[in-house]
């Protein structure tokens, strides 16, 4: 079978369904904006491109799905660079800042709505599986990195972005990590943050080997480190931290 079936979609993706429309703000719609006008960069720190290379260098004429792409300006950034860009997120509120900002910035492309473990997409349709905190964050990797090879024509990239493990291991349940490990590592994936959503963290070693068993050969991992005098507007990372310690990370894998 091809395309997945629309089946019910499992308890983690309805909660963070109901997480994502709930927690829309005003706050989202003038970052997206700011995004949507912006030069590619990434992360917490907002790192240039250009000194965090996460998009290949060739996007042209590339066709890229962005999975759990909420507001969308990863996609606008591929479709500038000449890409052909489909989102994908689980959020209707997301998803109408996103189409809002097409309307603005007169940048279209397809926008679906649903659980990016199952895209209703054929197999074999992208050169390009892309995601920044998105379902590199919310969705089970068991579920979305085998969707992520299905998705994609052989020799395809995959890339995402998400916080490190070593971040979730010193997280407290609220303020910023500190330099203890609150956490254990071993059997670690779905982590429940108290705020009624689920996020994930497979650790390196079982990602590297969920990879490798989905498909992909794993061709990069990048920690992140904060820049000089950074500032985040999000209050779970201290940039202090972050320059010692990498907050979030970098993987890029290639499907076989
Ligand atoms: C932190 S945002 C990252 C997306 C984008 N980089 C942004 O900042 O707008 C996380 C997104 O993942 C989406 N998401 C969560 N679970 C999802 C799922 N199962 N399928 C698709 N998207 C999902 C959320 O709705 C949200 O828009």
């Amino acid at each position: 079978m091809d395309e997945p079936q629309n089946d019910e979609p499992p308890e983690h993706a309805r909660r963070n369904r109901e997480l994502w429309d709930a927690s829309y703000s005003a706050w989202f719609g003038s970052l997206a904006r700011d995004q949507w006008a912006a030069d590619p960069h990434w992360g917490l720190f907002a790192i240039p491109q250009t000194e965090l290379p996460v998009l290949p260098d060739d996007l042209a004429g590339r066709d890229a799905i962005e999975l759990g792409c909420g507001t969308a300006y990863v996609s606008a950034w591929i479709a500038r660079g000449g890409g052909r860009p489909v989102g994908i997120d689980n959020s209707e509120r997301q998803l109408a800042t996103a189409s809002a900002m097409q309307a603005e910035f007169g940048v279209s492309f397809p926008l679906l709505h649903g659980n990016a473990e199952a895209v209703p997409r054929p197999a074999a349709s992208f050169d390009l599986a892309i995601s920044e905190h998105g379902a590199a964050s919310w969705c089970d990797p068991y579920r979305w990195i085998p969707e992520a090879a299905r998705l994609l024509r052989p020799g395809g990239e995959l890339v995402f972005m998400r916080n490190s493990t070593l971040l979730a291991l010193c997280q407290p349940p609220e303020g910023p990590a500190g330099t203890e490990l609150l956490h254990q590592q071993f059997g670690m994936n779905a982590l429940d943050n108290g705020d009624g959503g689920v996020n994930f963290q497979l650790p390196t070693g079982p990602m590297i080997r969920l990879l490798r068993e989905s498909g992909f050969v794993l061709e990069d991992l990048i920690e992140v480190q904060a820049p000089q005098n950074a500032t985040s507007p999000y209050d779970y990372v201290d940039p202090a931290w972050a320059r010692q310690w990498p907050c979030e990370e970098v993987w890029k894998a290639r499907r076989v």
